[in-house]
């Protein structure tokens, strides 16, 4: 098991995902996602939900966050924080998001035992991996010879 991250670098994270939430851009659903992923190297990547009138092209917060960063150059992750929920609720009386099945596979590709920290509110979290939420991934590894 890899380092646990302190309660203050938690909360700093949730933070950041609470932020970026506030940009989601998602007419169709009304479903707003805000993520916050902490490279390696101490640098926070944030994301948010885009949708998109053809619904397909859609991407959720985690992989906007993936991306921005894997396109700078980033490509090893220590944690991401994920905040969901429907617009103007609060989200305490909500379930808990867990990133989608795409979204783990991405996240697979980069950080197999990357930290995900699941919330509600600053104080209303849950703490898991990626190990814990996607048994038996496809990698990288599946591929070499
Ligand atoms: N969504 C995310 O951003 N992340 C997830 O892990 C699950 C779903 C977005 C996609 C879509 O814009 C909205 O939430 C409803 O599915």
């Amino acid at each position: 098991m890899k380092k646990i991250l302190s309660e203050t670098q938690i909360k700093s994270l949730i933070e950041d995902a609470i932020d970026a939430r506030s940009y989601s851009y998602s007419p169709y659903s009304n479903f707003q996602v805000g993520a916050a992923l902490l490279t390696k190297s101490g640098k926070v990547y944030k994301g948010c939900n885009i949708e998109n009138a053809a619904y397909t092209p859609t991407n959720c917060a985690e992989r906007t966050a993936v991306f921005k960063a894997v396109s700078e150059g980033e490509t090893e992750f220590e944690a991401i924080a994920i905040i969901g929920g429907a617009k103007g609720v609060d989200l305490n009386t909500s379930v808990v998001s867990g990133p989608c099945g795409v979204c783990r596979q991405v996240l697979q590709e980069f950080a197999s035992d990357i930290i995900i920290i699941g919330a509600k509110s600053l104080d209303n979290f849950y703490v898991s991996s990626l190990n814990e939420l996607l048994p038996l991934p496809f990698g990288p590894k599946n591929l070499s010879k």
